[in-house]
């Protein structure tokens, strides 16, 4: 077994969005730093309504996926065909854009504090055109493994296994069969969790600081740093003096093309630009 170390570090940079959102962005931020088949990750996150009040009004995706974990707040999400997903506190939207959708996520809270996380994961060319679906999961849906050692998993997508009892995520599989765990550790704790070596992954602390790898050759991760990780077939992270609190997410490359154009992921510029007449026309939204 390898363990995966920390190849390189992308410093989340603050970015606004919507209609003014402030937000912590790290992959997809002014570098373009991607890692496939991860497209961009913003870590929201403030106590002061002005903030984030203003949230996301109306807005089209196409050709890849969203997922929204709100570690504190209401949001409530609304889009063309009527969908309505109140996402509280510890709940996850899992939306597949597919070949298009308009949709608006919405604060429902004049004050207090709004936390969480929107992660975009790309799609394979063949699955850009399908259907829009969606996975709203309540917090009560998503499994909390007790880690040995201490401190707490919460598995979104993926299987975690502590000795010997796995544990599965309600997110299962798909072309990039992703894995998305929100991992919190005492002062000093370790997680050690296998990852297959084909697949991508980084970590990305929220509280606290992570020593990356084994013993002796680990590098120190800050908090608000997306850490991608080295090939290798399991992660070793140790928490540092305060704890720490990050999320481990992983997924299988897709090795194509990606042209992005802001809320449009396609491979090629014909089909940014099909995307963005059919946007124009109407014909992004029509089933
Ligand atoms: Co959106």
């Amino acid at each position: 077994m390898s363990t995966r170390t920390l190849q390189h570090t992308i410093e989340s940079a603050h970015a606004s969005d919507g209609a003014g959102v402030k937000l912590r962005r790290s992959l997809g931020g002014t570098h373009g730093v991607r890692v496939d088949p991860f497209l961009l990750l913003d870590e929201f996150s403030s106590e002061t309504p002005g903030d984030y009040i203003a949230g996301f009004p109306a807005h089209p995706h196409r050709g890849f996926e969203t997922v929204t974990y709100l570690l504190d707040g209401h949001m409530l999400h609304e889009d063309h065909l009527g969908h309505r997903g109140d996402l509280k506190t510890g709940g996850v939207q899992w939306m597949t854009a597919g070949r298009g959708i308009v949709h608006s996520e919405m604060p429902q809270q004049e004050n207090g504090r709004l936390r969480g996380f929107q992660l975009w994961i790309n799609l394979p060319a063949r699955e850009k055109m399908k259907a829009a679906t969606y996975r709203d999961l309540q917090a009560s849906e998503i499994p909390v493994v007790a880690l040995p050692g201490g401190g707490t998993a919460k598995v979104i997508a993926g299987t975690v296994e502590v000795d010997g009892q796995a544990t599965v995520g309600p997110i299962q599989g798909g072309s990039t069969d992703p894995v998305y765990l929100d991992i919190s550790l005492p002062a000093g704790g370790r997680f050690s969790h296998p990852i297959g070596s084909e697949y991508a992954a980084f970590l990305y602390p929220f509280e606290g600081q992570l020593d990356v790898g084994s013993n002796g050759t680990a590098r120190t991760l800050n908090t608000h740093s997306a850490g991608v990780l080295t090939p290798g077939d399991r992660i070793d992270v140790t928490a540092g003096k305060n704890g720490a609190r990050f999320l481990v997410l992983a997924g299988r490359p897709l090795r194509e093309p990606v042209v992005q154009y802001g809320p449009f992921v396609m491979n090629t510029r014909e089909e940014i630009e099909q995307a963005i007449r059919d946007y124009q026309s109407g014909a992004l939204t029509r089933t």
